[in-house]
């Protein structure tokens, strides 16, 4: 294994700004996509392809042919999220950097480092025992549309024997992880307009009614101190997990003082009186707001009553909840919450449903066998409170999805300083490969 040669040929991958999110990058989307399609070729794929989207498409690469071995649908996506705020970053987020054995960069866990991870399996594996087919989108920190629209007009893409997404990670290091159940999304814009356009706060201020004054009362009505979300119905669909399965969550290598102080860092830990923190993480809606835009934000002091203001906020779903479902109930709680003076639109960005997975197939079994050959411990069953808009649809033509990765849980995904463990990589390139061995001796499992 030429660790070397590919820690050059990763960052080159990692320098690529593929921030799905923002139009000015759609021309990087695009290269990150062509970087994707170079390797697969290279590594000897046949039908690779641009699928779906000139600028975010999904790159499709399907292996050698091997009659008679099974079918193994790879899952992942070369678009990340935006990298601010800049000025936390100890090196450029696009400027990969390797310290004390990491990978520092926008995308080194979530999830180029992964893909990459995958990639370099199947090149270790010189000729691959099973057929492989790669699925790499760029639109996953977006909402996936790009890829749904091409399942629905191409539903045989998921026709597979197993599929695999790496996108996550292990539950602590040294422990390999499976994931059950992923969270959905709800994500919408909530604009409130109180007057037709800004005014002095001296002429009008003490008898016009404040955007922001009014978008901050509806913001704290939608969700109290106590942690629940005031949406009326939301929480109805939600199934409680069992009391097997929160049984298993007390065997986790898990330490609530730990978690808030080394992973969390802050001072306490909110949300739900008397439910534990996996339950909170893993098993129940949340409500977050992410930003709040309009009148004044400039450098100095300008004294205006602003007309104007919007929040980015999501909800987290969770089994059995239903993202069209949770938007009209948002919608609603949200049109109730205002006074009759105040304007208030909601836009849906995207969304997802929430995911669950059934993990009695074989296939478990060899990806077990596999962690535990080269890493010396096999998975254990969690869930992940993340999203990943796609993997209800990839498992819709019968193949077991199996849901793990190669990160750590202190990775940063989405923050600052985001790494991938270089040993895990490494691991990781091993793990797979023996992975796509065992699944080719099995046969069709
Ligand atoms: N890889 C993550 C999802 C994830 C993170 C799963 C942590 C489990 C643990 C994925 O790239 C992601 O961030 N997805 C977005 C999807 C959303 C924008 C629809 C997310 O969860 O915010
Ligand atoms: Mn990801
Ligand atoms: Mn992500």
């Amino acid at each position: 294994m030429d660790h070397d040669r590919w820690l050059a040929e990763l960052t080159e991958f990692l320098r690529i700004p593929s921030i799905s999110t923002l139009p000015v990058h759609d021309a990087d989307c695009r290269r990150a996509a062509e970087w994707v399609a170079r390797d697969l070729r290279r590594l000897g794929c046949r039908d690779v392809a641009f699928l779906g989207s000139e600028t975010h498409p999904v790159v499709w690469g399907a292996g050698p042919e091997v009659p008679g071995a099974p079918t193994l649908l790879i899952y992942g996506h070369y678009d990340v999220q935006p990298p601010d705020p800049l000025n936390e970053w100890t090196t450029p987020p696009f400027e990969p950097s390797v310290r004390d054995g990491r990978i520092y960069a926008r995308g080194a866990a979530d999830d180029k480092g992964q893909v990459f991870c995958l990639l370099r399996a199947m090149e270790a594996s010189g000729t691959p025992p099973v057929n492989l087919r790669f699925m790499i989108e760029g639109e996953e920190e977006y909402g996936s549309k790009v890829l749904f629209d091409l399942l629905r007009r191409e539903p045989e893409r998921t026709r597979a024997d197993v599929a695999l997404v790496a996108d996550m990670s292990y539950v602590a290091p040294g422990w390999p992880a499976v994931y059950t159940t992923l969270r959905g999304m709800c994500y919408a814009e909530i604009t409130v307009r109180t007057a037709k356009h800004d005014l002095h706060s001296g002429e009008y201020g003490g008898a016009a009614p404040n955007a922001h004054e009014e978008l901050c009362r509806l913001l704290s009505r939608l969700k109290g101190t106590d942690g629940k979300i005031n949406v009326p119905g939301l929480y109805s669909a939600v199934k409680a997990p069992s009391a097997r399965e929160r049984a298993l969550w007390k065997r986790l290598p898990f330490k609530e003082k730990e978690f808030l102080h080394r992973r969390v860092q802050a001072k306490a830990l909110t949300g739900l009186k008397g439910r534990s923190v996996f339950e909170r993480l893993w098993a129940l809606p949340t409500f977050e707001i992410h930003g709040i835009t309009g009148g004044f934000t400039g450098v100095g002091a300008k004294t205006v009553i602003p007309a104007e203001a919007t929040a980015k906020v999501s909800l987290r779903l969770v089994p059995n909840q239903k993202m069209k479902t949770v938007e009209r109930q948002v919608a609603a709680a949200v049109k109730r919450l205002v006074p009759k003076y105040v304007t208030v639109t909601v836009r849906f960005l995207h969304g997802a449903d929430p995911a669950q997975v059934r993990i009695d197939h074989p296939a478990f079994q060899l990806l077990d066998r596999a962690f535990h050959d080269v890493v010396g411990r096999g998975i254990v069953a969690a869930r992940a409170g993340g999203s990943i808009p796609v993997v209800p649809a990839l498992g819709r033509q019968g193949a077991p999805v199996l849901l793990t990765g190669i990160g750590l849980p202190d990775d940063r995904l989405h923050a600052p300083d985001e790494k991938l463990d270089l040993q895990q990589l490494w691991d990781g390139v091993r793990v797979f490969q023996r992975f796509f061995e065992l699944l080719g001796q099995d046969g069709k499992p």
